[in-house]
């Protein structure tokens, strides 16, 4: 059956993508390197971010007035790019939302379920996500014999925000929050939280490189795309490259740290001439 938004073009609607502020643009990000004929509408509640040391009630109520919103956008789907959103929304939440939510959790943990060979998985977020337990819960639900091992590291969004990401105060402090990951011998880390692909380089550094890095914001992409494709839901592309950001605080300080998030982009000026086969 045909949603409003279908046409012969496929489902045009855009994506609905949220997060307490910019760092659910590294999942934006995915979704547009996947899904490049779709339309995003990015919603960073800035305004009450972070939510990583909220009480998670408080931020399952922001989550709900958001999927709301973007409801009322008529997006086909919306996306929590947060992992202490995601662990702060109940299955009932889920289930009485007008549109489909798609978390960054499960898609997470099913992966990290199929690289571990050794059966002992980490996972590092913020206070908030992991004192939920919902990743314990997600991996549970898989029913593989995993052991999880789980950090919260606070202070890797203060240093990514300020753009931090490769110093040695940043090394200093991977090493104090991992070493108990290094210790229970984990051979694949989740990075639970949307700020830590950016901590990728020292992450591997410190966890050396066989461990396995399994990315929340790479996984959901993937899961949204095959989501599309089952559903018929995907989009032709000829509104595409028109993506929309909402932001609840001030607009200026948003577009300042997205860069860093988004990834930059490259304009026409940017490309320098190199003269070849002019020698021989
Ligand atoms: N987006 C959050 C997450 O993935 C990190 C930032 C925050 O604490 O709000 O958990």
């Amino acid at each position: 059956m045909m949603t409003p938004g279908h046409t012969n073009g496929g489902d045009r609607r855009p994506i609905g993508v949220f997060d307490s502020g910019v760092g659910g643009l590294t999942v934006a990000r995915a979704l547009m390197d996947l899904l490049p004929d779709e339309r995003i509408v990015y919603v960073g509640d800035t305004a009450r971010g972070p939510y990583g040391p909220r009480d998670l009630d408080e931020v399952r109520g922001f989550t709900a007035e958001i999927v709301h919103h973007l409801a009322a956008q008529d997006v086909k789907l919306a996306v929590a790019a947060c992992n202490t959103a995601t662990a702060a929304m109940t299955e009932a939440d889920r289930a009485g939302f007008p549109l489909p939510v798609e978390g960054v959790i499960e898609p997470a943990v099913r992966a990290a379920v199929r690289a571990t060979c050794t059966g002992r998985v980490g996972v590092i977020g913020t206070t908030g996500t992991i004192g939920s337990g919902a990743y314990d819960a997600a991996v549970q639900a898989t029913g593989a014999p995993v052991e999880l091992v789980s950090q919260a590291c606070p202070r890797f969004v203060e240093l990514v925000e300020a753009g931090r990401t490769t110093d040695e105060e940043v090394l200093a402090v991977a090493r104090d929050y991992l070493d108990p990951l290094l210790s229970a011998n984990v051979d694949t880390v989740i990075l639970g939280c949307t700020h830590y692909p950016l901590l990728t380089g020292v992450l591997s550094y410190v966890l050396g490189p066989g461990t396995v890095l399994v990315s929340s914001a790479e996984e959901t992409a993937r899961s949204v795309f095959a989501r599309l494709v089952d559903t018929g839901a995907l989009s032709d592309g000829a509104l595409a490259d028109s993506h929309r950001f909402v932001s609840s605080g001030e607009p200026t300080a948003f577009a300042a740290l997205a860069h860093r998030f988004l990834g930059p982009r490259l304009t026409d000026t940017a490309i320098e001439p190199l003269p070849v086969g002019a020698a021989s």
